[in-house]
């Protein structure tokens, strides 16, 4: 007997590498705010340190990870985007294995916020006594601007987070697509039509980890 196309099964499509990502990340960036808002400082810089790492990592998975989580699989073209928004103006926006057009956009706004904060926490400094290990290497005005910058992105971040997560609970709700449980699962029910995509063996994440550890630890502490 021929199976119905529309049949839902359960289909893997993040993997763990991706999915501990994500919540590391979501945990860091609510502490990294908590710490500088009760001045602690040391610790905010530490967390920013994973930050980086979790960043790096994720750039790197994003290249040779599985296929919903490669950047190549979810790139937010205008035709794919405009596509998108057209169904979503009907209220039937197609279920996918991975990342919709839309959602993508955000992702990549909120990959390159985060690596911005990151980053210029690096040159950063308060005014008083502490400052990040790499605002040894430029002016002092340069970095008061790079200072401004991560406090000013730090704003965008949290408005670009703040959409991300009323766009994903909209979904559930609105659209009874499980992505929220998919994220912390892997699992996603999807139509028999869509195949189940190539996810890669959690083996695979121990060398990006340890390249974007170990550089890090090197930029931090040696340079
Ligand atoms: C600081 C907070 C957060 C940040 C920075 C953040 C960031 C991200 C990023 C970068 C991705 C892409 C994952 C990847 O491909 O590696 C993502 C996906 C996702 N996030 Fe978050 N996230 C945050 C909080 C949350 C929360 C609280 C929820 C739950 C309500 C959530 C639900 C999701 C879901 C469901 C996806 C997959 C979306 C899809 O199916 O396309 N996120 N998030």
């Amino acid at each position: 007997m021929a199976t119905n196309p529309e049949t839902e099964r359960a289909v893997r499509i993040w993997d763990v590498p991706t999915r501990a990502f994500h919540w590391l990340l979501a945990v860091l960036i609510l502490a990294a705010y908590l710490t500088q808002e009760f001045g602690q400082l040391d610790r905010h810089m530490t967390i920013g340190y994973v930050v980086l790492t979790l960043v790096l990592f994720r750039i790197l998975w994003g290249i040779i990870g599985s296929e919903p989580s490669r950047f190549v699989s979810f790139m937010p073209t205008p035709g794919k985007v405009g596509r998108y928004l057209a169904a979503l103006s009907r209220g039937r926006p197609p279920k996918m294995a991975g990342h919709n057009p839309l959602g993508a956009l955000l992702i990549f706004a909120m990959l390159v916020l985060v690596a911005l904060q990151a980053g210029t926490g690096l040159f950063a400094n308060d005014d008083i006594f502490t400052e990040g290990p790499l605002a040894k290497l430029v002016s002092s005005e340069t970095s008061a601007d790079l200072t401004d910058i991560h406090k000013t992105s730090f704003w965008i971040l949290l408005w670009c987070i703040v959409a991300h997560v009323v766009a994903n609970v909209g979904y559930e709700v609105v659209f009874r697509q499980p992505v929220i449980q998919a994220m912390v699962t892997g699992l996603k029910p999807l139509p028999a039509v869509i195949a189940a995509p190539r996810l890669r063996p959690l083996w695979l994440a121990v060398p990006p980890l340890a390249l974007a550890g170990f550089t890090v630890w090197y930029v931090v502490t040696q340079v």
